[in-house]
């Protein structure tokens, strides 16, 4: 049975900081409640002139996961993008990527799971490789998500961020790479979180985003008491499955909604805050986009080593959850 390997990450985020400070000017908040409640500081928004497009933000992190890895376009087999901000309602984000990429070998196609979407994509990719239909597959995960938030909402606009995370997936005969991967879904809570509109132009500047159709609806609380038990069941079943100890564990890489689900999951768990990696301060939650961009930082930084084990949490819209075990061996 061949195994898939990580043998690149690339990210991509829009160049314009919105910090909480420049928040309290649109909303009522404060930088002190955004800090205390959520950990975030700022986050990454697109703007229209910049070209900061799903797609455009999505290509560039697959260049930088293309580059890392070493595969020429025409070497992809699957794109497979998570996203729930495509550009347009259809085709998909993914050919557009294609396009973009001149990746003209491959079949694109886009995964719809809310924040777990990452993790889903990373499911189907680990499918394609193990059962000989692909050999390399580009899983990106992107987000504009400024384009859906009603930014008239304190309880939803402050907490969301654009970005895009990639990573080449690459079949291998030596063990390592994907050991597992676990999806849940739960459709009974679809209303906790949800769209009802298409979405809005990217702005030129920050004082269009404020007249934009939202549609972005969230019970953050009723989420919040979901997201903790559901992250924390999976992971351990996840561990379980390969026979792994939580000592085991270098690095949880979690979706990066909320700090205080973070250290709430860590309790749970009994993996110290320590091993998780954490960028929410910076990008907000960025849903799809959060861990392969959490991924791709991790790496960059030295965080992870050839031969460690890495953990994958997820959460979000639907609902659904997921892990997924890595030996990094990159
Ligand atoms: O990405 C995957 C899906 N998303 C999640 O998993 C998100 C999960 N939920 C959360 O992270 C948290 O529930 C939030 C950060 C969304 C909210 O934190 P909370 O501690 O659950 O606060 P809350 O919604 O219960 O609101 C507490 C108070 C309310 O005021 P009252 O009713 O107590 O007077 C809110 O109106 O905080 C108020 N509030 C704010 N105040 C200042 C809500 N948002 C803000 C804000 N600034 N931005």
């Amino acid at each position: 049975m061949p195994f898939a390997h990580i043998r690149g990450t690339g990210s991509a985020v829009p160049e314009r900081v919105l910090d909480n400070a420049e928040l309290e000017k649109i909303v009522d908040t404060t930088d002190e409640w955004i800090t205390r409640r959520t950990g975030i500081k700022q986050r990454r928004i697109a703007m229209g002139d910049n070209n900061e497009s799903t797609a455009a933000l999505g290509t560039r992190a697959a260049r930088g996961a293309m580059e890392m890895a070493g595969i020429a376009a025409d070497q992809i087999d699957t794109i497979i993008m998570a996203t729930i901000t495509a550009d347009r309602i259809f085709p998909s984000a993914a050919c557009m990527v294609q396009k973009e990429l001149e990746a003209f070998n491959a079949a694109a196609y886009d995964i719809s799971a809310g924040c777990s979407g990452f993790l889903y994509a990373l499911e189907s990719g680990n499918n394609s490789i193990k059962s000989g239909m692909s050999r390399t597959c580009l899983i990106i995960g992107a987000e504009r998500l400024s384009a859906i938030v009603n930014w008239e909402d304190r309880g939803t606009c402050v907490l969301l961020g654009d970005g895009a995370g990639a990573v080449i997936l690459r079949r291998q005969d030596e063990p390592g790479g994907l050991l597992s991967t676990h999806i849940k879904s739960d459709g009974r809570l679809w209303d906790l979180l949800y769209s009802d509109k298409g979405n809005a132009p990217a702005p030129e500047s920050l004082a269009g985003l404020v007249g934009i159709p939202f549609h972005l609806k969230m019970e953050g609380n009723r989420l919040f008491k979901q997201a903790v038990p559901c992250m924390a069941s999976i992971a351990e079943k996840a561990l379980e499955q390969n026979g792994l100890s939580r000592e085991d564990i270098q690095l949880v890489i979690p979706h990066q909604a909320n700090l205080r689900i973070l250290q709430a999951v860590s309790e749970k768990l009994k993996i110290p805050m320590e091993k998780f990696f954490t960028n929410l301060q910076h990008y907000g939650n960025t849903s799809a986009a959060s861990i392969p961009l959490a991924m791709d930082e991790a790496h960059r930084q030295g965080r992870i080593k050839s031969g460690d084990c890495v953990l994958l949490v997820s959460f979000g819209a639907g609902l659904t959850w997921g892990a997924a075990v890595l030996k990094w061996t990159l």
